[in-house]
């Protein structure tokens, strides 16, 4: 059974095949769904169009979520190259290297708080109200967490603030677009070695922490927040929204582990 036939999806935050949004975007075509993508700048562009071109999408257009211009141009080219869809995927954030390492008091400077809020969660909202004119009944909306948004830990510092306000972001926009029967919710993924991850001082200590201490006692892969993507996208999913999901080997159920 494909769950996703005959839907269209756009995902926000493609890099690498590392990146999440390449697992949730494989798992997404696997489940029969059409795909478009956004590049962030120059930089990622011929990477992220040949990886797009690799899942069968031919619609791969620019957008720096930081620009209300850029965020405009590119729903309006995705009218014309893609028309409605039925899927949104936000799987973007940031904040400068400088707040990902050392003490959260030291390092925490209101430039920094700013951008990691305004590309890790406003994002969210910015490119919901964009998308809403293209969404079809029924749209499903999904972005990405940590548990850093809900339990202190080190080097994550602001980008903690950043994915609780995004949390709180997805409960109001389900609240708001719930009436116009959109969903919109969250995953919680584990640590995963990503290009983002890379910048967080000690990913290398959570990595081989999970493995030690969550309950399946290993990390999860892209293609498991994948596949719980796929289902939080689907109609099999129509009674759910306003949450965050946990795809992260059972770690945040844990008080203490012995091992
Ligand atoms: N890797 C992890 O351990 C982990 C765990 C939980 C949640 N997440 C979340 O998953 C999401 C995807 O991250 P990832 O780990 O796949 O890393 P990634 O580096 O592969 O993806 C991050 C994406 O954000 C994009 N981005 C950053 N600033 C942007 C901007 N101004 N405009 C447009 N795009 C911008 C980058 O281009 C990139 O595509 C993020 O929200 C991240 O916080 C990651």
């Amino acid at each position: 059974m494909s769950i996703l036939k005959g839907k269209k999806a756009v995902i926000i935050g493609l890099a690498s095949t590392r990146s999440i949004a390449w697992g949730i975007a494989n798992a997404l075509k696997g489940q029969g769904a059409d795909l478009a993508f956004n590049f962030q700048n120059e930089k990622l562009e011929a990477r992220v169009k040949k990886m797009a071109q690799e899942l069968g999408s031919s619609v791969c257009l620019p957008m720096d979520v930081s620009s209300d211009d850029e965020i405009a141009n590119f729903f309006n080219s995705l009218k014309n190259q893609f028309g409605n869809f039925d899927i949104l995927i936000h799987s973007v954030a940031f904040a400068p290297s400088s707040q990902l390492e050392g003490s959260f008091t030291e390092v925490t400077d209101r430039d920094g708080f700013r951008i990691a809020h305004d590309v890790s969660s406003y994002s969210l909202t910015a490119v919901t109200k964009a998308a809403l004119p293209l969404l079809n009944d029924n749209a499903s909306i999904l972005t990405l967490s940590y548990l850093g948004a809900v339990k202190a830990m080190p080097s994550y510092n602001v980008m903690g603030l950043a994915k609780a306000s995004l949390e709180a972001n997805v409960r109001f926009l389900a609240y708001d677009l719930g009436p116009k029967s959109i969903r919109v919710n969250g995953i919680s993924a584990g640590p995963i070695k990503t290009l983002a991850a890379s910048g967080i001082k000690g990913i290398k200590t959570m990595l081989d922490h999970m493995e030690q201490a969550s309950p399946l006692r290993r990390n999860v892969t892209i293609e498991e927040v994948g596949n719980a993507a796929a289902f939080l996208a689907s109609d099999m999913a129509s009674g759910i929204t306003g949450q965050v999901v946990y795809v992260d080997s059972g770690y945040s159920i844990v008080g203490m582990s012995l091992s």
